[in-house]
């Protein structure tokens, strides 16, 4: 497969750590297809300027990982502008703080359509392509620590990011047999928006000043410090390669150990 011909999808892209990912794999020579909401261009254009400034090759594009016709036309755009589909990085995601007793039915829907039903669809779109292609390919998705061990009040949230760990592990069965590997990162705390509202909400649930709730949290890592997008970023660099060849159904934690 190589880099140097090789394009790379990467969903939410337009900000926090997909940004970050996107960037990384630009550099490594990936050309990137930089995907995000229709809200949310200005972040694609800006993550498609940074890749090129540093000699890269991206491409904007809209999707909406809750619609399969969406991610349809995400394929067809990076088969267009690089001639075929290499690696795909379902990051696409979001957080909601809440009790559970609190937690509305429509709430819990709406998480699960975009961090499960979102990365089963772009799985699946990415592996349909990839089997015709019939040259393996690379399938990554976001989950999290909290895939391992729950935050109170992240509970759905956490339930998401567990049940991608299972996709991942089932997919990566399936597909096996195409030279298919299916693979997946769980980030410990990550400083971008999704975590400061995980922050303010947290120390407002548990009568904190806003920014306790990270240090409560990020005294329990091991490397003494939260995540910058880039620590991901570099997981996703090998996971995108040739080298992680032989690597299957797992779901990586980068996390700086976090030991709660
Ligand atoms: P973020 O909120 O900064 O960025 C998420 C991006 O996903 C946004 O650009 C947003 O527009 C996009 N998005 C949301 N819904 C979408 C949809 N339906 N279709 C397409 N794009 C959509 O979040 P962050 O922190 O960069 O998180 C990225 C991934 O990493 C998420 O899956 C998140 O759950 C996971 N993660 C984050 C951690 C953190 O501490 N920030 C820790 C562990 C996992």
């Amino acid at each position: 497969m190589g880099t140097s011909n090789s394009v790379a999808v990467v969903t939410g892209s337009a900000r926090g750590i997909g940004q970050g990912i996107a960037q990384r794999l630009g550099a490594d020579g990936h050309h990137v297809i930089v995907a995000d909401l229709p809200s949310m261009q200005d972040g694609v254009n800006e993550t498609v300027a940074a890749i090129e400034k540093a000699g890269g090759k991206a491409t904007g594009a809209e999707v909406d990982v809750t619609d399969e016709e969406s991610l349809s036309r995400l394929v067809e755009v990076a088969v267009d502008a690089g001639g075929k589909l290499d690696v795909f990085v379902a990051n696409a995601g979001i957080a909601q703080v809440e009790p559970l007793i609190d937690y509305s039915k429509a709430d819990f829907e709406k998480i699960v359509d975009v961090n499960l039903t979102g990365v089963f669809l772009s799985y699946r779109a990415a592996a349909k392509q990839m089997i015709e292609q019939g040259n393996g390919g690379k399938i990554i998705g976001a989950a999290s620590i909290v895939a391992f061990r729950p935050f109170a009040l992240l509970s759905p949230y956490s339930a998401t990011k567990w049940a991608v760990r299972g996709l991942t592990q089932g997919a990566a069965m399936e597909w096996a047999k195409h030279g298919i590997t299916v693979n997946a990162y769980g980030p410990g705390i990550v400083g971008t928006a999704m975590w400061d509202l995980i922050d303010e909400k947290l120390a407002a649930e548990e009568g904190l000043a806003k920014g306790e709730a990270i240090k409560k949290y990020a005294g329990d890592i091991l490397m003494g410090r939260v995540s910058v997008p880039e620590d991901v970023a570099n997981l996703l660099s090998f996971l995108a390669s040739e080298d992680s060849d032989y690597i299957t159904g797992q779901t990586m934690l980068v996390d700086g150990g976090m030991q709660f």
